[in-house]
């Protein structure tokens, strides 16, 4: 089978599942804005998220709680012009959808109107079923967020891998099936034993992208910058680098700010 696709079609929900269907694995990265999305959909990938990981890694956060819808809302807009290809999901931010479903729903249709994406993320299980359903009424496409989420880091208390108790595991599973039965389109696993994560996978017939989730999962996820290597204090088990753009960017701007103090730019060449 080819890794690389040659189906320049726009990728939907519907083709997520296809894609599980027939063993095709789902390639999907974060991007925050028009230039990283034009990237990244370039090369080929299946699903571009724009994560609420935008807090920490666009606005300098320690946690992902101070994204506002607003903040994604910009976020999300210059993606989905950059993204021809690629299914653009957008993470609901903290305090936009728990608690309250009315509430939940015009936030979330806020972000189908002003942004254009196809799909949103939510984070949690049974705890935000009615915000899930309510929203999926006006044919919203949701896609779940279970195990490590990183909305919830206060009431956890650490980044640890999580579900390794029997306990937290089978709430696991039995969220991952409401989330199935309700009409999720996909459910991302974060940060959880690979063993839990392949055996949702096989329970599931929607697809589920894992994050520091092993290789049974349907596809997986990263935070772009992180694999690119633009985050050189960030190195869980999980990720793996492609590129160590930390020292070719901080080479080039070191190069260019030598040239300005040698005045040896700009150039005649470079000049009107
Ligand atoms: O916000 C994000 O980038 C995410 C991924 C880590 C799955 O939710």
């Amino acid at each position: 089978m080819s890794t690389y696709t040659e189906d320049t079609r726009k990728v939907t929900t519907r083709r997520l599942t296809e894609m599980k269907s027939r063993g095709e694995k789902i390639s999907m990265l974060t991007s925050y804005d028009y230039t990283m999305a034009k990237i990244v959909d370039g090369a080929g990938m299946d699903v571009i998220l724009v994560g609420d990981s935008a807090s920490n890694v666009m606005a300098g956060n320690i946690t992902t709680l101070p994204m506002t819808l607003d903040q994604m809302i910009y976020h999300a807009q210059g993606v989905v012009k950059g993204a021809k290809r690629a299914l653009v999901v957008v993470d609901m931010p903290f305090g936009t959808y728990q608690g309250n479903s009315k509430e939940a729903l015009s936030n979330a249709i806020r972000v189908m109107k002003e942004t254009g994406a196809d799909c949103l993320k939510l984070e949690g299980g049974e705890e935000i079923k009615e915000s899930i359903e309510r929203i999926l009424t006006a044919g919203i496409p949701v896609m779940g967020h279970l195990g490590l989420t990183p909305q919830s880091i206060n009431k956890f208390g650490t980044y640890a891998v999580r579900a390794k108790e029997e306990a937290e595991a089978e709430k696991l599973k039995s969220d991952a099936k409401l989330l199935e039965e309700i009409g999720c389109c996909a459910v991302v696993l974060e940060k959880i034993p690979a063993k839990l994560a392949k055996e949702v996978t096989e329970m599931l017939t929607i697809p589920t992208i894992g994050i520091g989730a092993g290789a049974g999962c349907d596809g997986q996820v990263l935070v772009v910058h992180d694999m690119l290597g633009m985050n050189n204090g960030f190195s869980p088990r999980f990720l793996r680098r492609y590129a160590d753009l930390f020292t070719v960017m901080t080479d080039a701007i070191h190069q260019y700010v030598e040239d300005v103090k040698a005045q040896d730019f700009p150039n005649e060449t470079e000049q009107y």
